[in-house]
């Protein structure tokens, strides 16, 4: 099950996983690109809105059960942290962070039952470094690496593992947004390409390569990590 798989980083790990073998199926609010995407691949996809429980016990009822969840849906409103508002706040954490729990418990029991599960949930280095002009998105970020680690410590009996993916600077329709706000836009992501040792924007493809090993038998003993994709942005 890939979130958030009609386009962008979701999309490049849907394409991955199907190379790597495996069934996937693909939830997204964006149905038609996500069909078209899934045609691709020779897996299906279904209408999904991450923020409603309802939607989430729907998809996971009819393409279910997985044995591989990636948490990959989200969704940000940059501005400086004064200009923002309460609704924006709910709005964001809604999907980076409520999105995350409520598809992890509707996979879950599943998981436990068969005694296997791999659980990838695309972070960010938001969350461990902070970006300005992001504050509850990189707040909702940091929370999920806290999740994960916690579902990580109470599924290891099941041979569940759960890990995230901390991606730097993407090229993908949700960092191209922050172009839309003029040249603070186009200032934000020029320095975050320069905040990268390597000083570039990276791929989805590099991303859904991390996932693929996360969820894959070889990170059969990588359980509660977080793994930057990030050109060396996120280092200690
Ligand atoms: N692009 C980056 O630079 C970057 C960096 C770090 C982390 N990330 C994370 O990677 C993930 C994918 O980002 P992307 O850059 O590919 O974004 P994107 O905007 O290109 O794609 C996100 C997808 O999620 C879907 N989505 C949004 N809200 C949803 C909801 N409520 N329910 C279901 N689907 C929903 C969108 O329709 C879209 O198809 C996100 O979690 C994002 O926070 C991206």
């Amino acid at each position: 099950m890939v979130t958030g798989g009609a386009q962008g980083i979701g999309a490049a790990i849907a394409e991955r996983l199907a190379a790597e073998g495996a069934t996937v199926a693909i939830g997204d609010l964006k149905q038609d690109q996500a069909a078209e995407v899934a045609d691709r691949i020779g897996g299906s996809a279904g209408e999904l809105d991450v923020t409603s429980v309802d939607s989430v016990s729907a998809f996971v009822a009819e393409h279910g059960p997985f044995e591989i969840l990636v948490n990959n849906a989200g969704t940000d409103e940059f501005g400086f942290f004064t200009q923002t508002t309460p609704e924006q706040w709910e709005r964001v954490m809604a999907v980076n962070l409520g999105g995350v729990f409520a598809c992890t418990h509707a996979v879950l029991p599943a998981m436990q039952e068969a005694g296997y599960g791999r659980i990838v949930s695309i972070a960010s280095e938001a969350g461990r470094v902070g970006s300005k002009g992001s504050a509850v998105y990189s707040a909702a970020k940091g929370a999920v690496i806290a999740f994960m680690k916690v579902i990580a410590r109470e599924n290891a009996r099941y041979s569940i593992t759960a890990n995230s993916i901390a991606p730097g600077p993407i090229e993908t329709p949700l960092l191209m947004q922050a172009t839309e706000f003029g040249e603070m836009g186009k200032k934000l992501i020029q320095t975050m390409r320069d905040s990268t040792q390597m000083k570039r924007l990276g791929t989805p493809e590099e991303v859904a390569a991390a996932t693929a090993f996360l969820a894959s038998d070889d990170a059969s003993f990588v359980t509660g990590e977080t793994l930057g994709v990030s050109g060396g942005l996120g280092m200690i």
